[in-house]
């Protein structure tokens, strides 16, 4: 039974699977700056998108200083062959690299994702757990980081109706279900 806890009157919800199948409105994608694909959950978004996708991509491409999307920053699709009708592809931040930054950039990853649902009048979206693959981020830190800032997301703006965190393997739910019960209180 997925783990799901209320912000209001939005729902949070914890689930394992595969993102790809996620029928919501957006999905979130893990992709690098480059924005043109790559391996991990990324890999997945584009083969499944098929490849209008990564023309998209191209276009957004062109909207952003030096073609590259920074770390910390989102931009948004539509998700063509997905059952999601957008994708918000997001750029993680690269554990080692980043340090002491790491957690504001994992943290703007799904606030920018947030204010991209809004200002497109999406009321559901998946993440995965950004950065926790080759980005290195530990996932019980990156679970807290990231649960911490969709709850203050929506405890701020009240919309979207549904976040659901799409974990990929039981590690990877049991992590974000104990951050979970820190973050929102054990208060399913
Ligand atoms: N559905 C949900 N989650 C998935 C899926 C999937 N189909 N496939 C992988 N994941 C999970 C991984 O298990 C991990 O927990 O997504 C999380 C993020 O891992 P990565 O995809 O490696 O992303 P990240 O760590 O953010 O690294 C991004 O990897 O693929 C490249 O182009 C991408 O350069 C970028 C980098």
């Amino acid at each position: 039974m997925p783990r799901a806890f209320s912000v209001g009157l939005c729902k949070v919800s914890l689930v394992e699977g595969d993102i790809t199948t996620e029928d919501v409105d957006a999905i979130a994608n893990a992709a690098n700056a480059g924005l043109l694909g790559g391996g991990g959950v990324d890999g997945a978004i584009h083969r499944a998108a098929g490849p209008e996708l990564v023309a998209a991509c191209r276009e957004v491409k062109k909207t952003l200083p030096g073609g590259l999307l920074r770390t910390g920053g989102a931009v948004i699709t539509p998700g063509f062959r997905l059952r999601a009708r957008s994708v918000i592809h997001c750029v993680g931040p690269v554990y080692e690299r980043e340090g002491a930054r790491a957690p504001g950039l994992l943290a703007s990853c799904h606030t920018e994702a947030l204010r991209l649902c809004r200002e497109h009048g999406l009321s559901s979206v998946a993440f995965p757990a950004i950065s926790t693959g080759v980005y290195g981020y530990p996932l019980d830190e990156a679970a807290r980081v990231s649960l911490t800032a969709v709850r203050d997301d929506l405890r701020a703006h009240g919309t979207p109706a549904l976040v659901r965190m799409v974990l990929f393997g039981a590690s990877a739910l049991s992590a974000f279900e104990r951050a979970a019960d820190d973050v929102f209180g054990g208060t399913p």
